[in-house]
């Protein structure tokens, strides 16, 4: 039995399965508690998360927002405003190039390149895209009545659609689901260049998109990547191609797991309450709803951080300049002050808009209204094409008593794999 008060949320595996009867517990002591091993104030109650995401005083910085308390601060906080240490040492913190960890006004500056691309124009297109992807995603497997539906969908779906949205060719397509997603070429995928084994991920990622962006800027076409390569920032300077890149890596890093994983999330749900999955069949209006409660009970960002720029409070709880404040979106989305029985799933709960899973303030997630269409297309084109959707027990147990892999991480929550067994449903 895991004991709550001394357990390390950060590096113990025993709260990998279910984080949830942990976060229960640090809100039921105070929404705003430290924990004992690195000083990290977890903030688990709704009300408390929202304050410090939406803050608009500049107490919080997100200079530490993907690796928390790892590594450590590289330097000492001293005084109630730090602003000015942060300054100094930013580059020395991970990902400080990436808008995420950027505070205002650099993040406002990068983050409105991004808005060039999230058009409703080019959302459009997107969506259209999507249809297509779906059913040839599909194609791939549906035959076979069963599925690891990480590998075989939830991950190339969502890679592609990004490659998509940002107009990667689509001649590429098949060589950035290889190299990005880990599938092997074979029959599905095409002959592929073999030098690109090996490659690493991001660095495959920045290589391609220089490539891309520094053609398309001496040579415009009528493309998307042309479109983002001229792409100006507000005050009419143009960006650095590096500058265009990150944006572009960024996005699929952002955008191609956690949508990966709600679409996992999902199919769960159906494997594991099949009620859900026949109202789904009965109703598709409430798809919509469906793909809000499961962001809600299974927020794919587990943990989002600040570092308190000057000394403040959230809730009566102090907060010395240079603390490490830690979000669970997953913790606010099942705080009982704000969602009546937390721990169930309902569709027709009144407020289930009101879930943090894609976080608040400057840092909302752009790729909501992406990550929702990704969703509701992929939830039609599932229903429809197969049916009786079941968790294959041989690999999880039987429904008492189910054995789901999670990934081993503090940042991120998602299954690894998931089989199920269905009736193949007539092709489009
Ligand atoms: C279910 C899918 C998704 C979830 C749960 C999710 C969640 C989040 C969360 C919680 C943040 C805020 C992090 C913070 O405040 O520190 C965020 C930021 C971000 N997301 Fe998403 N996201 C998803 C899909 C996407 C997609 C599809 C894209 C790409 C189009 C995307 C692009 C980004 C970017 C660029 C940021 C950084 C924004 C900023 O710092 O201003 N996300 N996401």
């Amino acid at each position: 039995m895991t004991d709550f008060d001394t357990v390390d949320y950060f590096t113990d595996p025993a709260l990998v399965p279910d984080p949830y009867p942990y976060y229960d517990h640090l809100r039921a002591k105070c929404p705003v508690v430290r924990e004992p091993h690195y000083g990290v104030l977890a903030v688990t109650g709704y009300e408390e998360s929202d304050k410090v995401l939406r803050d608009t005083d500049g107490n919080f910085s997100s200079c530490i927002a993907v690796g928390g308390p790892f590594p450590p601060l590289p330097f000492e906080p001293v005084g109630d405003d730090i602003g000015a240490l942060i300054a100094e040492h930013r580059t020395q913190l991970p990902m400080y190039e990436h808008m995420v960890t950027m505070d205002p006004p650099d993040h406002t500056t990068a983050r409105s390149l991004l808005s060039r691309l999230l058009t409703p124009a080019r959302l459009k297109e997107n969506e259209e895209f999507m249809w297509r992807l779906a059913d040839r995603v599909l194609d791939e497997f549906v035959a076979n009545g069963s599925s690891e539906f990480v590998a075989d969908y939830a991950k190339p779906f969502s890679l592609l659609v990004i490659a998509d949205l940002l107009g990667v060719p689509e001649e590429d397509h098949e060589e950035f689901r290889w190299v990005l997603t880990g599938d092997r070429p074979g029959s599905r995928v095409g002959a592929i260049d073999g030098d690109i084994v090996e490659a690493n991920p991001l660095v495959y990622l920045d290589e391609k998109f220089s490539a891309y962006i520094s053609d398309r800027r001496e040579n415009p076409r009528d493309d998307v990547l042309t479109q983002l390569a001229l792409a100006k920032y507000p005050d009419g300077s143009t960006p650095e191609v590096l500058d265009v890149v990150r944006t572009a890596t960024f996005v699929f890093g952002a955008g191609q797991e956690t949508t990966a994983k709600l679409l996992a999330a999902v199919m769960r749900v159906f494997g594991d309450q099949p009620e859900l999955q026949q109202a789904l069949r009965a109703d598709r209006s409430l798809i919509p709803a469906f793909i809000e409660e499961t962001l809600r009970l299974h927020a794919p960002v587990k943990s989002s951080f600040r570092l308190a720029k000057k000394t403040t409070s959230i809730g009566d709880v102090p907060v010395p300049a240079g603390s490490i404040v830690m979000v669970c979106p997953g913790a606010a989305n099942r705080d009982p002050q704000r969602f009546e029985n937390p721990h169930e799933f309902r569709v027709d709960r009144p407020n289930f808009r009101e879930h943090i899973a894609f976080g608040r303030g400057p840092h909302t997630c752009p790729g909501s209204p992406l990550a929702r269409v990704e969703g509701r297309v992929s939830i039609e084109r599932i229903l429809d094409r197969m049916l009786d959707i079941t968790i294959d027990e041989d690999k999880h147990g039987p429904a008492d008593a189910r054995r789901y892999t999670f990934e081993p991480t503090f940042i991120l929550r998602g299954l690894t794999d998931l089989h199920i067994r269905f009736t193949p449903g007539p092709a489009r």
